[in-house]
């Protein structure tokens, strides 16, 4: 199994271009689905997840053409050949689920497995299935698998989300676009790549409003066309690359990140004494390592709050900031694996129930760490940046489903990181 050697190096400097988002990616890949007409993306990250998702698509009949290594995806669907998507496919990666709405709403029914829980907690999917559900879906749980069926098809519904989801809000807007009718979800989520979704939707022929709000509306419409679209840059990865940056004290340009997306990690870094200037091709991103960090308490929270996927990133900073720091993850039930990992590094981190304490230690020191998780993963990366020694990253396959040329990106910025293993 591959693992990263990683060697503090000093501060990263230099420019990094930023992938299109894999969280938007995967939604839009699903939206194919719903299209008569070739949908094309460009700016689509080339990760283990994305190419997973292109092996479903594959196999429900989607004409998928995205040459290895190449940014522009086209997607046909205009023959659904299958509609089933087994548990090997969607077990694996969580996002697959997602093919239930467009499925249902474009053939009028949909068997697919149940993803299961993942490291990071539970992760159930009751809103997905009521949202399904109050548009007159019939849904059945059989052996694993949600078999839905609107045989006369879908019907626009007044949905109110008793807590925020963006999984479900994603994916009862891929099944409302073909409703008859208006659906009103109130409570959405308000996360850019919602937005993202629904500008290609709309560019489909869909009519969708209110993204980016809590009360999103959709009319229902009889197709979608297809459409050419830019997948947004994603940022959790500029959020991962701006604490890398500041954790090591350097002066990075992030191309592509946007301040709009990135607005409670922007303020947590500048109270932590991060340098943060908009430019004209994206975020730059400096500290002065002779200025230690500061200590700053995180919250996660849906957006605009602090983001769930940046929470360990932000824990890595915090290990060698100034002071205590607190840190509550309010998303997932368990989502402090890499609290144990960082101690190996020397971090000082209490955790009781969803809080962490940090205790800012003067150096890290390298250790033998194992990824659990993808966003923890790159938090044992930010962390090994800044720790004397050799850090060795195990089990690193998680990295590669979320982080586009991780190595090649950190290295032209001066990091010394390694492949080992099979495919070094
Ligand atoms: C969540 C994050 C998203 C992140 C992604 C991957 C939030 C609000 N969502 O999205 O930013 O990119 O993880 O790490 O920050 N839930 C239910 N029933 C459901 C659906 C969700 O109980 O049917 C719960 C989840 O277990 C979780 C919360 O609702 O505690 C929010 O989940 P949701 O936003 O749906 O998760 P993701 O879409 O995976």
């Amino acid at each position: 199994m591959d693992k990263l050697s990683i060697l503090a190096n000093g501060p990263l400097e230099g420019r990094i271009p930023i992938s299109g988002a894999k969280n938007s990616a995967l939604k839009l890949m699903a939206a194919s689905l719903l299209c008569e007409e070739p949908l094309v993306l460009t700016s689509t990250p080339n990760l283990a997840d994305t190419r997973f998702m292109e092996k479903l698509l594959q196999s429900l009949g989607v004409v998928v053409e995205w040459p290895k290594g190449e940014a522009l995806c086209r997607m046909h669907a205009e023959n659904i050949s299958s509609t089933i998507a087994p548990y090997d496919l969607v077990r694996k990666m969580r996002a697959t689920f997602n093919v239930l709405g467009p499925l249902l709403a474009r053939v009028g029914h949909a068997t697919v497995s149940l993803p299961g829980g993942c490291a990071i907690g539970a992760r159930p999917v009751d809103l997905h299935l009521k949202a399904f559900e109050a548009m007159g879906a019939d849904i059945v749980i059989e052996e694993g698998y949600v078999k839905a069926a609107a045989l006369r098809g879908l019907k626009g519904a007044h949905i109110v989300f008793p807590f925020v989801s963006v999984g479900a809000t994603e994916h009862a807007m891929l099944a409302a676009v073909l409703a008859d009718g208006e659906t009103i979800l109130e409570n959405a989520a308000c996360e850019p790549e919602i937005g993202d979704l629904a500008i290609c939707l709309n560019a489909c022929g869909a009519k969708v409003s209110g993204y980016g709000t809590p009360t999103i509306r959709i009319q229902g419409v009889a197709k979608l066309t297809g459409a050419r679209h830019d997948v947004i840059s994603d940022r959790i990865e500029a959020g991962t690359f701006a604490i890398a940056a500041a954790a090591t004290g350097g002066n990075v340009l992030l191309e592509g990140a946007r301040e709009e997306d990135l607005g409670a990690l922007i303020d947590c870094l500048l109270r932590a004494g991060v340098t943060v200037e908009v430019e004209p091709k994206g975020l730059r991103i400096k500290r002065d390592p002779s200025v230690p960090l500061k200590a700053v308490d995180v919250v996660t929270a849906p957006h605009p709050g602090f983001p769930t996927d940046l929470q360990a990133q932000f824990m890595a900073l915090m290990c060698i900031a100034d002071g205590t720091s607190t840190i509550r993850e309010n998303i997932f039930e368990n989502r402090f694996m890499h609290a144990p990992e960082l101690s190996r590094l020397g971090a000082n981190i209490q955790v009781r129930a969803n809080e962490a304490v940090v205790r800012g230690v003067s150096r890290l020191k390298g250790a033998q760490v194992m990824a659990t998780d993808l966003r923890a993963s790159v938090s044992l990366v930010i962390a090994a940046l800044v720790a004397e020694g050799e850090t060795v990253v195990n089990r690193i396959y998680h990295l590669d489903r979320g982080f586009e040329r991780l190595e090649e990106k950190l290295g032209r910025c001066g990091a010394k990181i390694t492949r080992q293993g099979d495919s070094a």
